[in-house]
């Protein structure tokens, strides 16, 4: 069982470390609890479960579980799902089996005979529940008397690798991937059922493992030269609660079809898909369904055909029907080619001009995927107001946990303040108190599937993301979409416990230092909403005009007046009119438009003064002097923690925060000359500017 543990590889163990439990208070309390393990039922989920709890056990007390399917009289872990209710239904007392989802469980312990139940509607609840029952042993919380019970928010709790199969991944950060080598599966699958492991701990539940840009060679994981390997990841998947869904490409009829065209409207091509999802069900009977990329950074799609994305996605979701999948169809669609000096389009415009207008108009096995916000996971943009736009078509919000445009994960910055401000975010869709997160929750408009999916951060590096601590984005994603109401303080509090362990300095240290890492790596990067600033392509490092596809003219319309985009309906691309009319309003105005998104809905002049009371240049060059202390002061931080962390993570989270601290003075440079040679305003602290 230990072999689940990688001894020593403390980096490798992210957050499923299971340390020996040697001195803490609560090893009395937990030892009478840990005898017997009462499994009355076998399935592959149980199995897993089984296996982790044995695992977790014996790593952190080195004591084996006896193993049993009989109920003992004490000291036992019973893990049952309703078809063994009758067996625990006197001890769990008041019933709530009727309140449990697919996916929940209840956790009760009672010190009397010190038991616990685990018990899950079915062995996907069971898994779940192991997991919490670890994670609390983990985190030092006591045995006794808990009385827990858990429906997971969301529905559907995605990951998406954007993994290619030459064995890059497209803006990974961590190595390459851990699906693919040389355009062939890897043959280590140990590796990703670990990650299933990662995964199924945080109770993600869904995953695409291919990159949203299929090539030439992905377009053929859905042929028999390939199912069968998709099948053997999709079964590792199985074991852990997790649906495999592939991202296809559009126009597969002709890449791999041999069909003249991929009209949606096309009997033939009709009849190509469906042939097509009845083999890949061959292999794989639980498939979840495809993710589909299509008319959008030169990737085929219906627009071709003048067909809408309705008739796109919707010919998909009929051949899928029967089986019981579904199509996840993104709505990042733009013009990726637009000149920014039109000013009667934006690129922040496209996706609700696109989709809003279909409302209505898709197949109930269809759902929208749409970004956190209109353009591209920038450190701060507004939220995209297609959320609560569509009553009548399923939603699935999508963030990025690769951090492409948030220090690549060479910068600690810690994403789940960002992501609890989206969810968060009221869209006034349904009136006041309609957050984003109940619209992709699915309480608000009569939704079939819905959730949240995000791009993910892992590759083969030892680490999995590269800096040690953008763990912490994966499992705080996890745990979001699980419950969006816990607070960024409880998960920072949860991963840093069960990774680095719980003495108090260094839980409240790192805890500390995650919680103010966005706003650091926002003061020194972007100012105030206008995003990018980044080099073209690769997208790191400062470059104050680079945009890759901005050959006209700048993306910020920065001058030597002033700075940001007008979105605005009275002088701008109107974007603002987007939102419900509480939010149009608040962004329209620049009395009530928020500063930390004035330059993403408006153009001012430099000397615009802010609710803060600076100006727009002042608050440029503050924030990146103060970002490059920050910076340093990260670093310092981490560096009076030396002797309280094991060597191999202490030395690779140093090396890059040492990285963070001296790139963020390049960031601070470059901006703050830009800007003062624009504005010809100098600094008012006389700092030197280069
Ligand atoms: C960004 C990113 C691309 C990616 C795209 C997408 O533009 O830079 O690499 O393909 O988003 O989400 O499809």
């Amino acid at each position: 069982m230990l072999d689940l543990i990688k001894s020593g590889e403390t980096s490798y163990n992210s957050w499923l470390q299971y340390s020996k439990i040697t001195d803490s208070p609560l090893v009395d309390n937990y030892s009478p609890f840990l005898e017997h393990v009462v499994i009355p039922e076998n399935t592959e989920v149980i199995n897993s479960a089984k296996e982790e709890l044995l695992c977790g056990i014996s790593s952190m007390f080195g004591k084996s579980l006896n193993i049993s399917t009989e109920l003992k009289k004490e000291s036992f872990i019973f893990l049952g799902t309703e078809d063994k209710y009758e067996m625990v239904k006197e001890l769990i007392g008041v019933d709530l089996l009727g309140q449990l989802n697919n996916e929940g469980y209840i956790i009760k312990s009672f010190e009397s005979n010190n038991s616990i139940i685990i018990f899950g509607k079915n062995d996907k609840g069971v898994l779940y529940g192991v997991f919490h029952l670890l994670r609390l042993i983990q985190t030092d919380s006591s045995l006794n008397n808990i009385d827990i019970f858990e429906n997971p928010k969301n529905q559907l709790r995605m990951i998406n690798e954007w993994d290619n199969m030459d064995g890059s991944v497209e803006r990974g950060y961590a190595g390459n991937s851990i699906f693919f080598e040389e355009n062939r599966f890897v043959r280590d699958w140990d590796r990703i059922k670990d990650y299933a492991r990662m995964l199924s701990s945080v109770g993600i539940n869904a995953i695409a493992f291919n990159n949203v840009n299929v090539h030439e060679v992905e377009s053929k994981l859905i042929t028999t030269e390939f199912l069968p390997d998709v099948a053997k990841v999709a079964s590792i998947f199985r074991a852990y609660g997790i649906k495999t869904f592939l991202s296809i490409n559009y126009a597969s009829p002709i890449q791999i079809g041999g069909l003249d065209t991929a009209d949606p409207l096309d009997e033939k091509v009709r009849n190509w898909w469906k042939e097509k999802t009845k083999e890949i069900y061959q292999y794989i009977p639980d498939f979840g369904g495809v993710l589909v990329k299509a008319d959008s950074e030169h990737r085929p799609g219906p627009f071709t055909y003048n067909r809408t994305h309705a008739d796109g996605s919707n010919m998909l979701a009929e051949a899928i029907e029967p089986f019981g999948g579904i199509v996840l169809w993104r709505c990042f669609v733009y013009n990726c080619m637009q000149d920014w000096r039109d000013r009667s389009t934006d690129r922040a415009k496209a996706a609700y001009d696109h989709f809003k207008p279909l409302d209505g108009q898709f197949k109930d096995n269809v759902v929208l995927q749409i970004k956190n916000g209109p353009m591209d996971f920038q450190v701060r943009e507004g939220v995209s107001p297609l959320f609560g736009a569509m009553p009548k078509t399923n939603q699935l919000l999508e963030f990025q946990i690769a951090q492409e445009y948030t220090g690549q994960q060479r910068h600690v910055c810690y994403l789940i303040p960002q992501w609890k401000e989206i969810l968060d975010f009221d869209t006034y869709a349904n009136g006041e108190g309609t957050p984003v997160k109940s619209v992709v929750d699915g309480s608000q408009f009569q939704y079939t599937h819905c959730g949240i999916t995000a791009v993910s951060n892992i590759g083969n590096d030892v680490n999995w993301t590269g800096h040690t601590l953008a763990q912490a984005n994966l499992y705080g994603y996890g745990r979001l979409t699980w419950n969006p109401d816990l607070s960024s303080e409880i998960i920072t509090d949860e991963w840093v416990k069960a990774t680095f362990g719980t003495d108090l300095d260094v839980v409240s240290e790192i805890s500390d230092m995650l919680l103010q890492s966005w706003r650091i790596y926002e003061n020194y990067t972007s100012p105030l909403g206008v995003g990018w600033m980044v080099n073209p392509e690769h997208h790191y490092g400062p470059n104050v005009d680079g945009y890759e596809y901005s050959v006209w003219g700048t993306y910020h319309f920065a001058d030597c007046k002033g700075i940001g985009v007008d979105r605005t309906i009275s002088t701008g691309t109107g974007y603002t009119g987007q939102y419900f009319p509480e939010n149009q309003t608040m962004y329209e105005s620049l009395d009530t438009c928020p500063d930390e998104l004035l330059l993403f809905f408006h153009h001012v002049p430099y000397t615009h003064v802010l609710k803060s009371g600076k100006t727009v240049i002042q608050h440029i060059y503050d924030t990146h002097f103060e970002g490059v202390e920050q910076a340093e002061g990260l670093k310092q931080r981490w560096l009076a923690l030396e002797g309280k962390i094991d060597p191999t993570r202490f030395r690779g989270i140093l090396e890059r925060l040492e990285h963070q601290a001296e790139h963020s003075k390049e960031w601070r440079d470059i901006i703050n000359t830009y800007f003062y040679r624009k504005s010809g305003i100098p600094d008012e602290k006389n700092r030197k500017i280069y």
